[in-house]
């Protein structure tokens, strides 16, 4: 990727933070784009010290912006949304606004510009509760909250656009991801929030019985597939599951945490179920490995000795 330029939007984020570092490492001018809701700019520290790193702070739902940032863009890795599942319960129609406009504003900015390839982070909450498990592609999708249903629409215009402009998108269905900079705030990812009570000897607070089980993704996994289908052709038009291939209980990693973090006093509590949560939920990552040649090198519990290394 290097020389390349390219436009991440959600820079300021988890996941698109992480990104920006990686695609600097690897040589690419990297344009930022960031509404600074969730996204900070202590998370770009290192990147601000790039020459090739510039930032603009906007909102994907502004279209004339995005129009013109795209300009001479080669490459979009699109990470910005509205992120939180109970929040989505909260706020549809700003969810929707987010998710669904801001990507088609993605892709119309994209198509106008002759932008060479489009990333797109999705979500395996599409899946919904369906029982089927490992979750495939190809399965029907359920999706249960209005976060869910703005990230298949967002797929959909993805392979809507690809059929119709032949622009190269690819969906990125991430499971559970957790890492370094994903916040510790009520509406942020569990393990964030857990590994944030522990350090703080705080209770732990579980939605249902615990037994529910995610496929938790490491950041680091989540960039190695980003950086492959960025220079993929055959990922073109395509929707791919991005995870471990695992499934760890609720409870299960609470206690492992806990345990490695060798902090005591920490109690669990029990809430009822969060609307909109699903029970079970882990992927079939063949078609990462078929397509893109990709492997998860972090199972949960590697991933999680890494992220306390960071804390
Ligand atoms: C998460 C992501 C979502 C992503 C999806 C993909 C966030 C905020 N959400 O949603 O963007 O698309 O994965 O699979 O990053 N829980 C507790 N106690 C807590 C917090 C959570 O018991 O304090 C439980 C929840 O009820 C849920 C599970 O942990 O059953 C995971 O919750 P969460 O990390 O919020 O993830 P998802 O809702 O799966």
């Amino acid at each position: 990727l290097e020389g390349k330029r390219i436009l991440v939007t959600g820079a300021a984020g988890f996941i698109g933070s992480n990104l920006t570092d990686a695609l600097l490492y690897q040589g690419a001018e990297v344009t930022g784009f960031d509404n600074l809701w969730n996204g900070r700019m202590e998370n770009l520290e290192s990147a601000q010290q790039n020459k090739k790193f510039i930032f603009h702070q906007g909102d994907v739902r502004d279209y004339d912006r995005l129009l013109h940032l795209m300009k001479d863009i080669d490459i979009v890795f699109h990470e910005a949304a509205f992120i939180s599942v109970p929040k989505s319960i909260l706020m549809p129609q700003l969810c929707n606004d987010v998710n669904i406009t801001g990507t088609l504003n993605i892709l119309n900015a994209a198509r106008i510009n002759d932008v060479e390839k489009i990333v797109f982070a999705s979500s395996a909450a599409v899946y919904g509760d369906d029982p089927t498990l490992p979750k495939q592609e190809k399965m029907r999708l359920n999706p249960i909250s209005p976060y869910a249903v703005t990230k298949q629409a967002a797929e959909a215009y993805m392979v809507s656009y690809n059929q119709a402009y032949n622009l190269n998108t690819t969906s990125l269905r991430y499971f559970n991801v957790y890492g370094p900079r994903q916040q510790g705030s009520p509406y942020s990812g569990a393990i964030a929030i857990f590994i944030a009570n522990i350090f703080n000897r705080k209770n732990i607070t579980i939605f249902g019985d615990g037994n529910q089980t995610r496929d938790f993704t490491y950041i680091k996994d989540i960039i190695k597939i980003n950086l492959l289908a960025a220079e993929s052709k055959e990922s073109a038009g395509k929707i791919i599951n991005v995870g471990t291939g695992k499934p760890i209980s609720i409870i299960e990693i609470i206690k492992f945490m806990i345990e490695y973090s060798q902090k005591e006093g920490i109690e669990i509590e029990y809430d009822p179920i969060r609307a909109g949560d699903i029970l079970h939920s882990y992927g079939d990552i063949t078609l990462a490995k078929d397509i893109l040649g990709f492997e998860a090198d972090y199972d949960v519990f590697r991933g999680f000795k890494e992220y306390l290394d960071f804390y």
